[in-house]
């Protein structure tokens, strides 16, 4: 029980980042939504849905560490204008970059986390850091 409490915290302190019951890996690899979506699911996780700003902090410490922005499981591909996490349930948590989401070009339904912690909505197609919660 201890070997094993110390071995997760040595653990998510090298590869990770916890928040609450939640924690966050990156292992520096990237993909477009659905391959970050899918990369997460096969690996037993789900894409980082920040649901809070203790969520949120970790992710974006994350995107620090690696210098690299990433897609998180939100997006409003179903409803322009209505975000939604991966399972359907609509965010109540949000941390929007001034001026955003303002789907730009009209084609802007995934959201990436910037480093500084906000978010933008962008395309979908682009390719970004993918980070998981387990
Ligand atoms: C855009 C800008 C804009 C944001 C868009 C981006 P780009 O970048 O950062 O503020 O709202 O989502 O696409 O296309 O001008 O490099
Ligand atoms: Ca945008």
């Amino acid at each position: 029980m201890y070997c094993a409490s110390v071995f997760s915290l040595v653990w998510i302190f090298i590869n990770g980042n916890s928040a609450g019951e939640k924690t966050f890996q990156a292992n520096g690899s990237e993909g477009d939504f659905e391959t970050s979506k899918a990369t997460c699911s096969q690996a037993g996780g789900l894409l980082a849905s920040p649901r809070n700003s203790a969520e949120n902090t970790a992710i974006h410490q994350i995107v620090v560490r690696h210098n690299k922005k990433a897609f998180i499981g939100i997006n409003d591909i179903q409803t322009e204008g209505t975000f939604k996490y991966l399972s359907g349930e609509a965010i109540r948590y949000s941390n929007w970059a001034a001026g955003e989401p303002n789907n730009g070009g009209g084609t802007e339904d995934c959201v990436e986390i910037y480093p500084d912690g906000r978010w933008n909505d962008r395309s979908c197609n682009e390719k970004r850091l993918i980070i998981c919660e387990f």
